[in-house]
Order: structure tokens, then sequence, then C-alpha cells
């Protein structure tokens, strides 16, 4: 996969993709991160990229000129670039629209700032993106976030050792708790179940811990999610542990 950023903070991006998943995932070549300086679009001998807003108004607005040259440009050279705006007025990203971007093969990113965006550049957006109900400086964080959900998404990022089925909202429940050496940890004990190696044993005691913490933490994660028959008995005994073991 390919994703084009452009953005007026190019700096904003070389430490975090250097790291972690994503910096081996470029290193390894399965996908490719260019960042790409929006001012390299402004043609004017000032470089300029944003302007006073018509009618008035704090703030300056990124010029449509600009940012349409730069979309136009990058689009001729991919023309099946799904182009992507970072804004508070998106789509809230979350796992679904994750998975969707990352079936594409080529995303262009464009990070607003300032107070905003001259509202022609939408006609080069296929897509405009929000990561929560929140004001950012920028769209370079949103951004950053986006690759991070996505990136992990395509496959191979992610080695063998690791799972995407069996985490948080892979199956609309959060993910059960986790637990490593030391066995004891001052009087906090790992819950027997998970040293006794029976599989079978593990995997309902997870599943039940799962719905358990969906239903403390998130649950309006748990009202949208269709249960099944195992998954609803666990619930049941759950909220009513002094019937647990009797028949419905
Ligand atoms: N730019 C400013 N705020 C944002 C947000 N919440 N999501 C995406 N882009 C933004």
């Amino acid at each position: 996969m390919k994703i084009t950023i452009l953005t007026l903070f190019p700096e904003m991006f070389d430490s975090p993709l250097k790291y972690s998943l994503i910096g081996k995932a470029i290193e390894r070549g399965i996908i490719q991160i260019d960042v790409i300086n929006l001012r390299d679009y402004a043609l004017d001998k000032h470089r300029q990229v944003d302007d006073y807003p018509y009618g008035g108004g704090a703030g300056m607005v990124i010029k449509a000129d600009v940012a349409l040259r730069a979309l136009r440009e990058l689009r001729r050279d991919d023309p099946e670039v799904r182009t992507i705006l970072m804004s508070p007025a998106g789509r809230t990203l979350n796992q679904d629209l994750a998975r969707e971007l990352a079936r594409e093969k080529k995303l262009l990113v464009l990070c607003g700032h300032y107070e905003g965006i001259d509202e022609r550049v939408l006609t080069e957006i296929d897509d405009q993106v929000s990561i929560g109900d929140y004001i950012l400086t920028g769209g370079e964080t949103a951004a950053l976030v986006l690759i991070e959900v996505v990136v992990r998404l395509v496959p191979g990022v992610l080695g063998s050792e690791m799972s995407i089925d069996d985490e948080s909202f892979n199956d609309g429940l959060l993910e059960y708790p986790q637990y490593t050496r030391p066995r004891q940890v001052e009087d906090l004990e790992v819950p027997a179940v998970l040293l006794s190696g029976n599989h079978e044993e593990i995997r309902r005691w997870r599943k039940k811990e799962s719905i358990r913490k969906t239903l403390l933490m998130r649950p309006d994660l748990l009202l949208k999610k269709r249960l099944d028959e195992e998954e609803r008995r666990y619930l049941m005994e759950i909220l009513f542990p002094e019937h647990e073991g009797e028949r419905p």
C-alpha cells in the first residue's frame, strides 16, 4: 500500500513513522509512505499557502489553487488514488472504516491547518475523515492516527505471531484481560485457569471476561452486538451470578 501525505509540516511525520510496526513495514517494503510539502505547490514568489478568509473572521484559510494543484498533480501520477481530507467534519474513524481503507492500494491524505481550507478543495476530495469529536490544531496528528490504524491491517504488516482476529473490537467485544510473568505481584495473582493448560476452559474464561469487560467499560458496544447462545449465557451469569448453572 502506498500512502501519500500532503502537509504544511512534513517534519511532524519523521519520527513517528520510524519506529515500531510502521517503521518495520516501511523497511520491509510492505508499505510506502511519501510525505509531501503542500508549499511545494505554491508557485508565487512568497510560496504563499494561506490567505485571509473572504467575509472576514479570525485566522487563515488554506488556498484552493495551491491545494487543488497538488491534489490534481498527485492524482495524475496515481489515477486510482483515494483522496482523504483530515477534518473534524468527516466520517468518524473506527475499525470498520479502517478496514475499508486498508483495502485500498493508494491513499492521498491532505492535512488541513489554520482556520480551515477553501471549500473548493473538496471537489478533489473523495472522503473526509475525523478522528473524533474534538478540534486539533491541524490534521497531522489525525493523519498519523489514520496511518497507524490502517497500516496494521494491511496483510503482512503484523507478524504471524500477532493476531488481528483475537483483539479488541474485532468481534464487537473488548479484549479479555491479559497477564504475564511473574505469577504473583504483591498480593495480585494471575487467574488460576490461565495456568491450567486447559485450552477449552481458557477459551471460555476469556470469552466471559471479554463480555464482562465490555459490559463494564463499553456497554454501548454490547448493545450493538448480536450475541450467540454461549455469549448470552455468559452475560446472564455475569448479571445474575446467584442463578449460575440454572436452565433459563
Ligand atoms: N483536524 C482538526 N481536528 C480534527 C479531527 N478531530 N479529526 C481529523 N482532522 C482534524
